[in-house]
């Protein structure tokens, strides 16, 4: 079998980079084997093809992830230039592997739990619940007073059944009141589940009051993945009159959440220079900075697509001839709809991987049906077709911009367990961990 070799991007693998395992950190325990010190001329990419070499050469060619740590670090980056008046409360759900969570929490951004476990996760590294919103407007009541009992004060609501349960379990919680958006431009609109209507807001404003709850400002989601960066200006505008009317109710209105929806590549859909410019816009408009309000966001896509990488192998094939005579092939993958690609069937195009192959020459290609490795028939990683030429078995594919919504959402159905994670970091993100408090890195 020939050596692994990209028919896009082709690179060489230079066998310098270091396993950290064996390397003490600052506090003397040594560095995870999953966590891979990239040396000064390599790539995270390059890691991927050696890792393929290994897996090629061994009889074990599980699907895996490589996460490239340093790309999170100039995603929080990238936000911070562009929206500097924005805190980013990172949202958990989008990826919650331990590494991720630990770079963000030593980058000093705040983070958005949707559930205990969250918060568990984010409290055990040290986090202060002052830097983490729980933002899920539904909630079990235990998990609420989780939140009470660990001091996580910031909550969101949208209903007044809501308001009595955190009446019961939270009385000192503070609120943001989460209001609907006009979100149906999003790849994945999160409105018809979430969200108060502005016309019901003037009465849950009043209801928290007469509970005693104090409301401290409002959020909204645009989407996630949204396509019009407009979206924001209305919603902003629809926010600046919740405050309006919360501060007629006697609430101290004095936090925005204007939520996530950010694009997570530059590949299609609006950039993400040209949103923040949109929201700088609006937030200048209606929420002026000398009115002293805070301005946070909960950005899940934006840091993390990017950051993840796929490979995956090709575990067992098969090829048709359609009616009109062509050819078609099915491929039988070993990470699929309910390992890494459960948003698969919900994206409005297919992705196409990179093929890990020599060619001699350009091959040509044909429709293929890409299906995960469960008995469950609409296990298949998109609903459509992708063209690619002709592969083996013991094949790899590697799909970049892996890293929303991927690992987080993937189950080990049928006895195929999630990919696992290998994390790389260069030595500037390397430095910044050892500085950290012992509880952020252990
Ligand atoms: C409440 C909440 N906040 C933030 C996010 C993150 O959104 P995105 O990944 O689009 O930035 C989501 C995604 O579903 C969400 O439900």
């Amino acid at each position: 079998m020939p050596g692994p070799h990209p028919v896009e991007g082709s690179v060489g693998v230079s066998g310098m980079s270091t396993c950290l395992e064996g390397l003490k950190e600052a506090h003397g325990r040594p560095w995870p084997k999953e966590l891979i010190a990239l040396g000064p001329e390599e790539s995270a990419q390059q890691m991927v093809l050696r890792r393929i070499q290994e897996l090629s050469d061994s009889d074990q060619q599980d699907p895996f992830m490589l996460a490239d740590l340093d790309i999170l670090a100039s995603r929080h980056q990238a936000f911070c230039q562009a929206l500097p008046q924005v805190s980013p409360f990172y949202a958990v759900k989008c990826n919650s592997s331990p590494w991720v969570l630990r770079v963000l929490a030593a980058l000093g951004t705040g983070f958005d739990c949707a559930s205990q476990v969250e918060l568990e996760q984010v409290l055990g590294l040290g986090v202060a619940p002052s830097r983490i919103i729980y933002a899920n407007p539904c909630k079990p009541a235990s998990h609420i007073r989780y939140a009470a009992r660990h001091g996580v004060q910031l909550l969101t609501f949208d209903s007044e059944e809501e308001l009595t349960k955190v009446a019961q379990h939270h009385p000192g919680a503070r609120l943001l009141l989460r209001l609907r958006t006009q979100d149906s431009q999003s790849i994945f609109p999160l409105s018809t589940k979430f969200g108060a209507s502005l016309e019901a807001c003037g009465h849950l404003l009043t209801s928290a009051r007469d509970l005693g709850l104090a409301v401290v400002g409002a959020s909204f989601h645009v989407g996630s993945n949204c396509q019009t960066p407009q979206s924001f200006t209305q919603a902003i505008a629809d926010c600046r009159c919740v405050f309006e009317m919360g501060r007629g109710a006697g609430h101290d209105m004095s936090c925005l959440d204007i939520g996530g929806g950010f694009p997570g590549t530059e590949d299609s859909g609006p950039k993400f220079e040209e949103m923040a410019r949109v929201i700088s816009a609006a937030l200048a408009q209606d929420f002026p900075e000398e009115r002293g309000v805070k301005v946070i966001a909960e950005p899940g896509r934006f840091y993390m697509e990017s950051v993840c990488t796929a490979a995956v192998n090709i575990i067992a094939k098969k090829a048709v001839l359609e009616p009109g005579g062509s050819r078609k092939l099915m491929y039988y993958l070993n990470d699929g709809h309910y390992g890494s690609f459960r948003l698969g069937h919900r994206e409005p195009v297919p992705r196409v991987p990179i093929v890990v192959k020599e060619f001699c020459s350009e091959p040509p290609l044909f429709p293929c049906t890409l299906y995960g490795p469960t008995c469950d028939a609409s296990d298949r990683l998109f609903l459509e077709d992708v063209r690619l030429p002709e592969l083996d078995v013991g094949d790899w594919l590697v799909f970049p911009s892996m890293g929303a919504y991927t690992s987080s959402m993937s189950c080990s159905f049928n006895g195929f367990l999630p990919a696992t994670i290998c994390y790389t970091m260069g030595p500037q993100l390397r430095s910044l961990l050892e500085a950290e408090p012992e509880s952020r890195v252990g």
